[in-house]
């Protein structure tokens, strides 16, 4: 049982830039790299809306988002835990769902055997999926492929916008599915797919 209930308040966020940035994608392209040393100081709310909305927002009105989704059922979820707790990514509302007002960094960077630079993150992004509809539709065969790949494209987008606001992010596969489901307190059965620690460059942006 979550610590918070659905009825949490929702904490909106700043709208997110939909049109050109100050990078190109090319340039977004270019400087992505996986970097694992953060300075210490938090995302702003403007970076996580904008983080968040590059991974799973919606791009058009109907629902459709910034990543594809087979046969358009969006399955995936976005958390973000950061030193405030552990917040919901809403995309229908751009909005952030308060899930623990604990911080549980230290829990997820012990649930990465050998990783301890995954707590020194400001903010953690956690990938999972409810895998329900996508198996109905799709078998659990086909469906886990789809999964993946979806988990994919939304942690490349997800990259990418960290790199052109200067962010470095770090896609991470390798953690305990069991308690990382168990800190993100997910409901039975979704899966745990992929954790994307992020934060502010410890060296000059620009630089490689
Ligand atoms: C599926 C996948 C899982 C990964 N898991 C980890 C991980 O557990 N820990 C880590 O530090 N990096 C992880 N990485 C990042 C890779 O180490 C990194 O992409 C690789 O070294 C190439 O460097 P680049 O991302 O800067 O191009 C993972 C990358 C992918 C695609």
């Amino acid at each position: 049982m979550s610590e918070i209930p659905d009825e949490s308040p929702l904490l909106e966020l700043p709208p997110p830039r939909s049109a050109s940035g100050p990078q190109s994608l090319e340039m977004a392209l270019s400087r992505r790299r996986s970097r694992r040393e953060f300075q210490p100081n938090p995302l702003q709310p403007e970076q996580i809306g904008q983080l968040a909305w590059a991974c799973q927002g919606l791009s058009e009105p109907g629902g459709l988002r910034t990543a594809p989704s087979a046969g358009g059922l969006h399955p995936l979820r976005l958390h973000v835990a950061t030193w405030e707790g552990l917040f919901e990514y809403l995309p229908d509302f751009h909005a952030l769902r308060v899930r623990s007002r604990k911080d549980l960094r230290g829990g997820l960077s012990r649930a990465c055997p050998g990783q301890e630079w995954v707590g020194r993150a400001p903010a953690i992004c956690a990938l999972s999926a409810d895998p329900t509809r996508v198996f109905r539709r799709y078998g659990t065969g086909r469906g886990t492929r789809y999964l993946h790949l979806e988990a994919g494209h939304a942690a490349q987008n997800l990259l990418l916008q960290a790199a052109a606001l200067d962010l470095w992010a770090t896609p991470l596969g390798a953690f305990e599915d069991s308690r990382v489901s168990c800190i993100l307190d997910l409901p039975e059965g979704h899966l745990p797919l992929y954790l994307i620690p992020v934060g502010t460059p410890m060296r000059r942006p620009g630089q490689p």
